[in-house]
């Protein structure tokens, strides 16, 4: 299947399942190399990273700790727009060594929300693991460690990113089509 329509947009295929998974070991293998002995913990960011972070932890080999976060989104009152809450951190994380692992940074904003909110929680080190990246929409200067693929910045589906709500499902990654 090489394209697919979700609701009123058409995708084609951009990045293979295979293409996907030799990317994907290749961060385990440098995380196990890097964060040998530090016990890290990693922290998913649901939704959208359910299949990398199933498949990134397949390949981790060193001791490790997995738990699952949300970032709630709702309308604040002021002008400053949407308000990104961090739900589910239930271990403490001080002195750990985290891993957030997210499936795409783009402004780099939630990101960016998400690593003050941590901190102020005292954990060791944090470090990024994320399965993509649109450098040319980043809009904050974040250290992103560990990147499966780069990205140009058209809207995509699949492995765990949606449109609207589908097109988590597919295991291959597709391009809106304009
Ligand atoms: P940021 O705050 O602009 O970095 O946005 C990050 C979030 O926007 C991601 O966690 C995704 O949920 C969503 N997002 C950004 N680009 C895409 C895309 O191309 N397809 C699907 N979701 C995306
Ligand atoms: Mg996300």
């Amino acid at each position: 299947m090489d394209t697919i329509q979700i609701k009123d947009k058409n995708f084609t295929i951009s990045i293979r399942e295979k293409e996907i998974q030799k990317e994907v070991i290749r961060v385990a293998n440098e995380i196990n190399r890097d964060l040998a002995g530090e016990e890290p913990l990693f922290l998913s960011v649901l939704n959208g990273s359910f299949m990398f972070t199933s498949d990134l932890m397949k390949h981790i080999t060193i001791p490790c700790e997995i738990s699952f976060i949300k970032l709630a989104s709702y309308q604040g009152v002021s002008s400053t727009g949407t308000i990104k809450e961090v739900i589910g951190i239930n271990e403490d994380v001080t002195d750990r060594t985290i891993v957030i692992v997210e499936d795409i940074v783009d402004t780099g904003l939630t990101m960016q929300r998400l690593l003050e909110t941590l901190g102020t929680r005292h954990p060791k080190k944090i470090y990024i693991a994320s399965l993509l990246v649109k450098p040319d929409k980043l809009k904050v200067d974040l250290d992103i460690k560990y990147v499966a693929m780069r990205i140009p910045n058209d809207f995509i589906v699949g492995y765990g990113l949606d449109y609207d709500g589908y097109g988590r499902n597919y295991p291959d990654i597709y391009t809106v089509v304009d």
